[in-house]
């Protein structure tokens, strides 16, 4: 559908989205109608470059002709069968992603929230299963950020916030530590706690990386209270952080790992993976959903992984954003750069992250502000130099424009 097919111009779309949405998002001024690449081309035919992927989703571009391919022929022939039937994207998915990623057991999901539900679950049914009913108590990491479901937003280490406000009562078993201080986790550790689960680099938190001393922390304060090591790597998987997964780049295993955004290329789907301790955890009956593990979108994430693990673009993500990274911190006003391969926040030394994100689209470039002062990039993994080089330019001609180059 496009403004065409549908007879309508820009105005009376945004007349209509007044009319019938919740505005929970506050919409960038054009209509995403094509894309290719690292471009979203608008109503107007004018092209963005996307640096923000749809929040760290398109990570072989938009439209990559090889997971468009996919979709096209899976739609054709099975769109949707009950998690009843065997079928072959399904099970090709899973071999695919437990071989490569060296798990043992996943669980497909529709969405990154829905795998670290599915997580959460797991860990509570393996602590009750194997220790008794009182354990079942989760410790995850301020400024976290895993989902909107209850759970989940439970489970996100930001509690009085604005995603938080009026959604209580939460759900029981949760406390918060310090990311990146092992002391304050283990602080928290008790008789009834089952897991310790983090991001390996919190994105909505600020694109904070883990330190490998802290996540090697975990893993031995895990193993040592018979506890389970959760990663949520929603965003940081599927070549984000330089490395298939964010796991890979520390060199720490978890008990489980989920997943979402990237593996999908645009399809809603998420997983949450297991090693062999956990494989007996869910049986019949323990867990379900109607659409997880659907055909079209099995079909599309198998040759996304495929397109990721083909074309190295991991290793693109490492090359690429170091690069990225090197150039960002000649920008006025830029207080840090980190990260990981293409999961780049910049810091300003003043707050303005989300003018910066706002005039940086109506000059063609598209990233999302993660706190006042942070914006981040999440570009397609498989993007140029030479696009790094456009943004730039357009970043620090905003900056200049907004807050000068002193
Ligand atoms: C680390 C992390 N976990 C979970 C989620 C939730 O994923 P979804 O929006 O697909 O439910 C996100 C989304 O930004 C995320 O970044």
């Amino acid at each position: 559908m496009n403004l065409q097919s549908v007879g309508k111009n820009k105005e009376e779309i945004k007349d209509m989205y007044n009319t019938y949405f919740y505005e929970t998002f506050k919409r960038l001024d054009f209509i995403a109608e094509t894309g290719e690449g690292s471009y979203i081309i608008a109503e107007d035919g004018k092209q963005y470059l996307d640096f923000m992927a749809g929040i760290a989703v398109n990570s072989t571009g938009h439209c990559n002709p090889k997971v468009v391919e996919a979709i096209k022929e899976q739609a054709e022939t099975m769109m949707h069968a009950s998690n009843y039937c065997y079928t072959v994207p399904q099970v090709m998915l899973a071999e695919l992603i437990c071989k490569t990623i060296g798990m043992e057991k996943i669980y497909f999901q529709n969405s990154g929230a829905e795998a670290n539900e599915a997580m959460i679950k797991l860990a509570r049914k393996y602590g009750k299963d194997n220790f008794g009913p009182d354990r079942y108590n989760i410790i995850t990491a301020k400024n976290s950020f895993h989902g909107r479901t209850l759970a989940t937003l439970t489970a996100t280490g930001q509690p009085g916030s604005a995603i938080q406000k009026n959604y209580d009562p939460f759900v029981p078993g949760f406390k918060y530590a310090e990311y990146n201080n092992l002391e304050s986790f283990k602080e928290l550790v008790d008789e009834n706690t089952i897991a310790i689960m983090v991001e390996p680099v919190q994105g909505e938190g600020g694109v904070i990386p883990a330190t490998k001393e802290f996540l090697e922390g975990l893993r031995k304060l895990c193993d040592d209270n018979n506890m389970l090591l959760l990663f949520d790597e929603v965003q940081t998987g599927w070549g984000r952080t330089g490395d298939v997964m964010g796991f890979m780049t520390y060199g720490v295993k978890p008990d489980c790992v989920s997943m979402a955004k990237a593996m999908g290329g645009g399809m809603p789907i998420g997983a949450m993976c297991t090693s062999a301790k956990l494989a007996l955890t869910f049986g019949p009956g323990a867990h379900g959903s109607t659409y997880a593990g659907n055909p079209v979108c099995c079909a599309a994430s198998y040759a996304q992984i495929t397109e990721i693990l083909e074309n190295d673009l991991a290793g693109n993500s490492k090359t690429v954003g170091a690069y990225f990274m090197d150039r960002l911190k000649a920008i006025p006003h830029v207080k840090e750069v980190r990260g990981k391969g293409l999961m780049i926040g910049v810091e300003f030394d003043c707050d303005i992250a989300n003018d910066v994100k706002y005039t940086s689209a109506d000059n063609g470039l598209l990233m999302t502000a993660v706190r006042p002062s942070v914006i981040r990039f999440v570009p397609p993994l498989n993007v140029t130099k030479e696009d790094c080089d456009k943004a730039y330019d357009i970043l620090e001609s905003v900056v200049k424009e907004l807050v000068g180059d002193k």
